[in-house]
């Protein structure tokens, strides 16, 4: 948006001022940008305010990768011997994709024509035009599992209209995305902005920093097995831009936060918490679904206490209190899966490292 100040832009001729237009537009100054409702043209990303999310969006970017880069050999073989893997692992990766397949189309959508049009601030929404691109290379990572292992695209792509515990996860979320995809859905009163926070923060802390963890841990499972490990390295580097994602997000809710300490009352703190609650609650059925025996060495109720766990740190991100204290991390091996470094290839299958504009080959 471009702005025009006059009691500040100094008097002109009019012939001047037609001949000079720009002369009478307000440059930017930094300490006017804001995350929403700002008056500062988004068009120009310097000068920085939020150096944050610059440097987040570069760490991004320093982390690019590419499905097809992932060699998929061994998972092809695994899958088509009937005794490469049991039923519940079978089941396992069947489930994740069904879950996976859409919700990064999810996220995807709801950046782009939600998030993006109201935030104002132009190093954020530099980011979210990286995370939406991760968003897309995620989708095309599952689909390329999918295609590679040769899974009926019919299921697994209807997955979410069809198996319970992944519809009542997207019916949890769809509600908060409509919401702020709406063309006539704008902010600027409190109650908008908080439709808003509400929706960042059920998009940043319940489904990126939640409704993930499982799907996640379950792969990862199979990889540390040397089972799927085309796939569990696949997962690993999404895992590492989610992480990514989350934090981001996580700083954008406390900066909005810290600009409109108004919209954080204790009735919508409550509402939150109501929120991280129904989550969590989700997500265990979802555990419970994929995984009705032991499998791996875990089972369903080892998840509920690390859904407590992320929750309660992701509560305390955000301000919030614990939500259930004392939670401890049942599988603390997902920490250095998080911490993944680029040059680390955990399960080795990736047969040369990425590089820019490089060539791909398989030799
Ligand atoms: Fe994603
Ligand atoms: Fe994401």
């Amino acid at each position: 948006m471009l702005t025009f100040d006059d009691d500040t832009t100094p008097s002109t001729s009019a012939s001047n001022a037609a001949a000079t237009p720009a002369a009478s537009v307000k440059r930017v100054n930094a300490a006017d940008k804001r995350i929403i409702n700002a008056k500062t043209d988004v068009n120009q990303l310097v000068p920085f305010k939020y150096k944050w999310a610059w440097e987040k969006y570069l760490a991004t970017c320093a982390n690019h990768w590419m499905p097809q880069e992932v060699n998929m050999t061994r998972d092809i073989a695994l899958w088509k011997d009937p005794n490469g893997l049991t039923e519940d692992e079978r089941r396992i990766v069947k489930r994740n994709l069904g879950f996976f397949v859409t919700a990064d189309s999810l996220a995807a959508n709801n950046i782009v024509l939600g998030t993006y049009r109201h935030i104002t601030a132009p190093e954020c929404r530099q980011f979210l035009l990286r995370q939406a691109f991760e968003e897309a290379i995620h989708t095309h990572a599952y689909q390329y599992i999918v295609e590679s292992l040769g899974l009926e695209e019919g299921e697994i792509f209807n997955a979410y209209n069809e198996i319970k515990s992944i519809r009542d996860k997207d019916e949890f979320l769809i509600p908060y995305i409509e919401a702020i995809m709406d063309p006539n859905f704008h902010t600027g009163t409190p109650e908008t902005d908080q439709t808003l926070l509400k929706s960042l923060i059920v998009f940043a802390c319940l489904m990126e920093g939640l409704f993930f963890y499982v799907g996640f841990t379950q792969i990862l499972a199979l990889g540390r097995q040397n089972k799927m490990t085309g796939a569990a390295e696949q997962y690993q580097y999404i895992l590492r831009d989610e992480s990514m994602h989350c934090n981001f997000g996580i700083d954008l809710i406390n900066q909005l936060k810290l600009e409109n300490p108004h919209l954080w009352t204790n009735e919508f703190k409550e509402e939150i918490k109501a929120l991280f609650i129904k989550a969590v609650e989700l997500e265990y059925a979802y555990a419970e679904d994929t995984m009705p025996r032991g499998v791996l060495g875990m089972n369903a109720s080892m998840f509920k206490g690390y859904l407590r766990y992320i929750a309660n740190r992701r509560a305390t991100q955000i301000g919030l209190e614990e939500l259930f204290p004392g939670e401890e991390n049942p599988f603390p091996w997902m920490s250095e899966m998080i911490d993944l470094k680029k040059e680390r290839n955990f399960f080795e299958t990736r047969v040369i490292e990425y590089q820019t504009g490089g060539a791909l080959s398989w030799d």
